[in-house]
């Protein structure tokens, strides 16, 4: 154990957060007027931070696991997913599990690490500091991802998902194991975690949509193709020559400045269509059904 997870404080962030879903107004989750204390947008949830005694946590609330032999699963593949990210040579940052009853079975749980200076979020730095880090950078991210990702083991590798401490890339965004069996089949609860996404995944067809969604995960070129896209999104597209000039070297088949604006343009498109579906949604779960939509969304991107 890497540290110790702040069992009652969680507890209390938990009872926060079912508030929050129940509030009917927008800015209570995660906004303005929110008792909740957000460290970051990704683009399923929200990062929640814990202030303790024994210090600071980033909370990231997962979906609910409907019982305990589907959360065990995933326990145990998120453990899995992080010895193999570090035998690969990456580090990655310390990873609890928290987790607590809720009504009918399920479980409520959330993945937990020590909160990290938001100033050295890569993406971040990438603005802050000057050409020459952003190249140092670079080369150390590509060394990384070229030895971690493999058809079995990927990476979601944008820059917001680093953090740069005392001198050490350091992986955050763990919370979605991206792992696959030797058939090349998601080794996630692909269902469960789309499951604020209901009407694109929901039958056979669309699951195996989603695989492609994947693939790029799984490969040195798709991961830099993803980086290099979301530069755009990041207002970082300067940078984008530089890094396709490094990321070449090592290449088979180079990436072209072509080719990442119209990666970007669909991953984009995408990501909106995701966005748009998941507020109709909530619409329907508040106003037909009736009930309290179970997930914290993060407000809508610039793209
Ligand atoms: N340990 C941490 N310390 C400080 N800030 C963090 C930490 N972990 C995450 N954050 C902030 O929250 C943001 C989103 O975190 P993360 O990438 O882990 O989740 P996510 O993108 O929502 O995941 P997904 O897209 O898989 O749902 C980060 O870009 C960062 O700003
Ligand atoms: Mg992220």
């Amino acid at each position: 154990m890497t540290f110790t997870v702040p069992h009652t404080a969680l507890a209390r962030l938990e009872t926060q957060v079912q508030d929050a879903l129940r509030a009917p107004d927008d800015n209570a989750r995660g906004g303005a007027n929110s008792t909740l204390d957000v460290l970051g947008y990704g683009e399923i949830t929200l990062v929640l931070r814990l202030r303790t005694a024994e210090g600071s946590f980033a909370c990231k609330r997962l979906p609910a696991f409907p019982g305990q032999d589907r959360f065990d699963r995933y326990r145990r593949s998120l453990d899995e997913y992080l010895r193999l990210l570090t035998e690969r040579g990456l580090t990655v940052a310390p990873t609890e599990v928290w987790h607590t009853r809720g009504p009918g079975g399920r479980v409520i749980a959330y993945c937990v690490q020590r909160e990290l200076p938001r100033e050295r979020l890569c993406s971040r730095l990438l603005h802050t500091q000057d050409e020459t880090w952003a190249k140092n950078f670079f080369a150390r991210f590509l060394d990384g991802v070229d030895a971690a990702v493999h058809p079995g083991l990927g990476l979601d590798a944008q820059a917001s998902n680093w953090m740069d401490v005392g001198g050490e890339l350091t992986y955050l965004d763990v919370t979605t194991p991206l792992m696959r069996d030797a058939r090349g089949r998601e080794r996630l609860d692909v269902r469960l975690f789309f499951t604020s996404l209901p009407w694109i995944l929901r039958d056979a067809v669309r699951v195996s949509m989603a695989k492609s969604i994947f693939d790029k995960f799984y490969e040195t070129r798709g991961v830099l193709l993803d980086f290099l896209g979301n530069l755009h999104k990041e207002r970082l597209g300067a940078l984008i020559p530089a890094f396709l000039e490094q990321a070449n070297a090592r290449l088979e088949k180079p990436l072209t400045a072509d080719e990442v604006a119209a990666y970007y343009r669909g991953d984009a498109r995408m990501w909106e269509l995701i966005q748009r579906l998941r507020a109709v949604d909530r619409f329907w779960h508040r106003t037909v059904r009736r009930k309290p939509y179970p997930f914290l969304l993060p407000p809508p991107v610039d793209r």
